[in-house]
């Protein structure tokens, strides 16, 4: 079995203070990692854990199996967690733990086609019934919606003259394999990128790997969901590790934690004003410690952010 390192662990459980008959949902099960430690400090309580991707249902199954009563694994996407919940009878929880993107054995599993270091089919499918994997979009996107996703959701610089590349490259032959792509990467960069420090094909892989899971999408409504199942009292606490994430995240819980801003023109008496129903746990995001960032490469980029519900 592939390890699978949880980041920010202890801080992101402690930060939804469980009680031990309460409910909890882990948005992003993976292996394992946050719905156990959730689910050790349960007594009566349940913790409904979600993920796409069939292989880590399987595999967290053992490794939850002591805590097996107080878990429901469920296949679905966390955006669908509130009908999700409501068909098991549960209309209210007391904590959210979104740990978002790909686990690290998604990413060492070369099959799977997510990480540019290994050589593997275009992929990069969490949910892997669903159809549209990276290579449809390589393969399929005419120039333009190329280059527009890869600025959109890898921030790529070169986005152009790579889709160019790309296109280019699929008129001798499809690309195929995550190696094919990063040649073809390689051919649209300039020489002062390709020196540079980290992987030439780091952001286009971002950018598709997003794309094919709709990744920002489900944040979106994934956030909503957890924000209007939350008990008073309750919070979410989410773990990101890339910008786009983090300021879809920042944006949600700055806006339901703020007081509408009003004309002041409008004679309002301050018991007319709508009070917000959340606040933020921290205005600045939680990092990792020292300790993790040095024993987990990975954790690098992590920020955690935790909005609760205000009690009635
Ligand atoms: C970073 S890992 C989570 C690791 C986990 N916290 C642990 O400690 O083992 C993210 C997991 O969430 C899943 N995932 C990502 N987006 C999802 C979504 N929208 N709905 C359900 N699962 C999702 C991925 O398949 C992956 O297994």
């Amino acid at each position: 079995m592939i390890k699978h390192y949880s980041v920010l662990l202890k801080e992101s459980v402690d930060a939804l203070n469980c009680k031990p008959d309460g409910i909890y949902v882990d948005g992003t099960l993976g292996r394992g990692g946050h719905s156990l430690e959730i689910a050790m400090r349960l007594q009566t309580g349940q913790l409904y854990a979600f993920d796409l991707d069939e292989q880590a249902l399987t595999e967290s199954q053992l490794r939850l199996a002591e805590v097996a009563d107080r878990v429901t694994l469920i296949r679905a996407n966390f955006a669908q967690m509130q009908d999700e919940l409501n068909l098991r009878g549960v209309y209210g929880v007391d904590g959210v733990v979104m740990d978002l993107g790909v686990s690290s054995p998604q990413f060492d599993d070369a099959q799977r086609g997510f990480s540019y270091r290994y050589e593997a089919q275009l992929d990069m499918r969490m949910d892997q019934s669903q159809p549209l994997s990276a290579w449809n979009l390589v393969n399929e996107l005419d120039e333009k919606e190329l280059s527009a996703l890869l600025w959109k959701y890898g921030e790529e610089s070169y986005s152009r003259s790579i889709a160019r590349q790309i296109v280019k490259a699929r008129a001798v032959s499809p690309i195929n394999t995550t190696f094919e792509l990063v040649d073809v990467i390689k051919k649209a960069l300039p020489a002062k990128v390709l020196n540079k420090k980290g992987h030439p094909a780091k952001q286009t892989f971002q950018a598709l790997r997003i794309a094919v899971n709709r990744e920002l999408d489900s944040l979106e409504t994934g956030l909503q969901a957890a924000m209007s199942l939350l008990n008073p009292n309750g919070r979410i606490a989410v773990i990101t590790f890339h910008s786009l994430e983090d300021r879809i995240v920042k944006e949600a819980f700055r806006k339901v934690s703020s007081v509408e801003k009003i004309d002041p023109r409008i004679p309002l008496l301050p018991s007319q004003i709508a009070q917000p129903k959340f606040r933020l746990i921290s205005r600045k995001p939680i990092l990792p410690s020292g300790e993790e960032l040095a024993e987990n490469n990975r954790s690098h980029s992590a920020k955690l952010r935790v909005l609760e519900r205000i009690g009635d």
